[in-house]
């Protein structure tokens, strides 16, 4: 249980809200010069997954582990260069995005700071 009652998910308002999130999220993804080269063209698929695996990181139905199984999102992470200056990257477009889908700033620093551990614990590589 979270301090203020309810999941993050539930908090920020669940599957509607954490959608518009991950919407704004990818094409700034897609558009950073770090980091829309790793990702395909074909971005819908990387984004129902993204879906699944933020409502279960933020609380909510454990919809990844039941369609894919475990996480193991370090390990899942391991065949693309991943150093420090994409963790930045990509926790900045997170922050935009959390911006962009209205969430209460309050909210929005918690939910960016739960996704910091992951994203530093991702890099796997030194360099940009
Ligand atoms: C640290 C910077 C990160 C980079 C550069 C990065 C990059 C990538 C790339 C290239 C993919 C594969 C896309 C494909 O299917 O071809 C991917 C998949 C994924 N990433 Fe990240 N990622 C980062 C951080 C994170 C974080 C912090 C999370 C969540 C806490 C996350 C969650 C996911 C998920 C759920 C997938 C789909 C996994 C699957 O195939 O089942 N990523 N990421």
């Amino acid at each position: 249980m979270e301090p203020f009652g309810g999941s993050l998910y539930e908090q920020m308002g669940g599957a509607p809200v954490l959608r518009r999130v991950v919407e704004a999220f990818y094409p700034k993804v897609q558009a950073h010069p770090l980091l829309g080269p790793l990702f395909p063209e074909d971005i819908m698929p990387v984004m129902e997954k993204q879906m699944l695996f933020l409502t279960q990181f933020f609380g909510g139905p454990t919809l990844y582990s039941d369609q894919y199984g475990h996480p193991m999102m370090r390990a899942r992470h391991m065949p693309f260069p991943i150093t420090r200056e994409r963790a930045d990257a990509w926790l900045g477009c997170m922050k935009l995005a959390l911006s962009e889908a209205g969430l209460d700033e309050e909210l929005a620093r918690v939910l960016l700071e739960r996704l910091q551990g992951p994203a530093y614990h991702f890099i796997n590589q030194e360099g940009s």
